[in-house]
Parts: C-alpha cells; sequence; structure tokens
C-alpha cells in the first residue's frame, strides 16, 4: 500500500514541474522535504515501539500531509498560507479527490485525514480523539524536525540568493512584531498570521520548541544544534531576539533526558 502511494505521490507531484526554475525549486524543496518528514515520523514511531500498522498510518500521514502545496504554489506561487489559503486543508481535499485512503479501515483514514488536516495549526486541536491526537503530535514533530533542517542550512548558507520560497516573501527589516515576542515570552507558539519580517519568521520557528511532543524529537533537536542554528541566524543586537533565545535553549536544556 505505501509502495503504490509513494508511486501516486511521484507521479502527482511530477505533474507540477516547471521550466520556471523558481517553480521547480519550490517542488522540488516540498517533494525532498515530504520524504523527509517520512523518514522522521518513522524513526520517532521506532522510538515508541509502534506495530507495523500504526507505523504505516504514520508514515501515509507523512507523505501526505504536504500534498496540498504542490496546488497552492502552483495557483499562488506562495507557500505563504496567510497570502493563500491553508495548505492543510487543500491537502485533505486532494486526498479525498482521489480517494486515496480506499484501502484503509474508515478508522485509520480517519486518524490519516486529521494528521494532515491539523498539521499546520498553531496549537493541537480538542476536538478530535487521543488515538488521533497521537498520530498529529507524530507528525508535527516529524514536520517541525525537517523544516528545522532546511531552515537552519538556508539561513547559514553564504551568498545573497535568496529563497522566496523559504523567506514566504517577509522582508528582511529589523522589526520583530509585537504579538511574537509577547507569544514567546509565554512560552506559547506564534500565529503564522502575525508574522511580519523574517525575524519574526525566525522566532516562530524558535518558538515551534514549545509544541514538541516526544522525547525523540528533542534528542535529535540536540544532536543536530537546530536550536543554537537558529539562534545564531537572528541579529546579536536585538535585546528582545536575544531574550527570546536564551529563554527557548533554557527550555530545551531542562528537557534533558525526557
Ligand atoms: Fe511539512
Amino acid at each position: 500500500m505505501l509502495k503504490s502511494l509513494k508511486k501516486w505521490f511521484d507521479s502527482y507531484t511530477r505533474r507540477f514541474d516547471s521550466p520556471d526554475p523558481a517553480v521547480q525549486n519550490a517542488m522540488d524543496l516540498k517533494r525532498e522535504h515530504t520524504l523527509c518528514v517520512c523518514g522522521n515520523i518513522v524513526d520517532i514511531g521506532c522510538s515508541l515501539d509502534l506495530c507495523a500498522d500504526d507505523l504505516l498510518a504514520a508514515e501515509v500521514s507523512a507523505l501526505l500531509h504536504d500534498i496540498g502545496r504542490f496546488e497552492q504554489y502552483s495557483r499562488y506561487c506562495t507557500f505563504s498560507d496567510a497570502k493563500s489559503e491553508d495548505h492543510a486543508a487543500l491537502g485533505v481535499s486532494v486526498i479525498c479527490t482521489h480517494e486515496l485512503l480506499g484501502e484503509f479501515v474508515p478508522e485509520t483514514a480517519q486518524v490519516i485525514i486529521e494528521a494532515v488536516k491539523f498539521h499546520n495549526r498553531a496549537a493541537l486541536p480538542d476536538s478530535i480523539n487521543q488515538h488521533s491526537l497521537f498520530f498529529l503530535k507524530m507528525l508535527r514533530d516529524a514536520d517541525k524536525l525537517d523544516i528545522w533542517r532546511v531552515v537552519t542550512s538556508y539561513y547559514h548558507k553564504s551568498g545573497t540568493d535568496r529563497d522566496p520560497a523559504i523567506e514566504l516573501n517577509l522582508p528582511d527589516v529589523p522589526h520583530i512584531s509585537e504579538k511574537v515576542y509577547e507569544a514567546l515570552l509565554r512560552n506559547q507558539t506564534v500565529n503564522t498570521a502575525d508574522i511580519r519580517s523574517l525575524n519574526d519568521l525566525k522566532l516562530l520557528q524558535i518558538g515551534w520548541i514549545y509544541d514538541v511532543n516526544f522525547s525523540r524529537t528533542f534528542e535529535l533537536i540536540r544532536e543536530k544544534g537546530y536550536l543554537e542554528k537558529l539562534c545564531s541566524a537572528l541579529p546579536k543586537e536585538c535585546a528582545r531576539a536575544q531574550k527570546i533565545c536564551s529563554k527557548a535553549c533554557r527550555y530545551l536544556s531542562n528537557k534533558q533526558g525526557c
């Protein structure tokens, strides 16, 4: 089942390939991201001793979680949900239109749909059952791990080539938005709708640390040095940014051994 869904994913996403290098880069970015999220969720699932059926459901949710991104970019030329539409809802409609989950029992299909639908919400929903919530948490951790991989490597890349698909067309100005700063002072994640600058985006990505669910994820964050790398991409002279960074690093070190 996984093999045929992977084959479908490949042929579906190839339809969005483009001679425009910027579009092609965006499509490649999401294809690679998806495969890495699949790897991450299997890693987390194995650390939790998941059975084969649950591992399969988790991996399928990872494979399909960003399926709406391809349609989103081709329609709006951006990955910003705020400037276009909710890519998770778009993904659910792609899954339903193509009847991708017909081979799963309805309960499992529902778990996968809910994971896709809520994977990008600022906070966990309270409208789903514990079983769905568990799969959603795995997906959110696996997704964040890979976004951290992509952005930390991008922020530290030398050269002046900007990637609007990663920067979401946000201005690189010293500004930090009040709502972003206040949420992070309360150890809360930032709402995407509140970001106005590239610094806000970096801070939002730092704030994801408050939404990590599993000890394996914390372990990988420490191992890869994601938080330190994100913090060093922010201006050293900005006291507000530095305060948020110290707070986040303290939070991570308190998670030691959890
Ligand atoms: Fe993703």
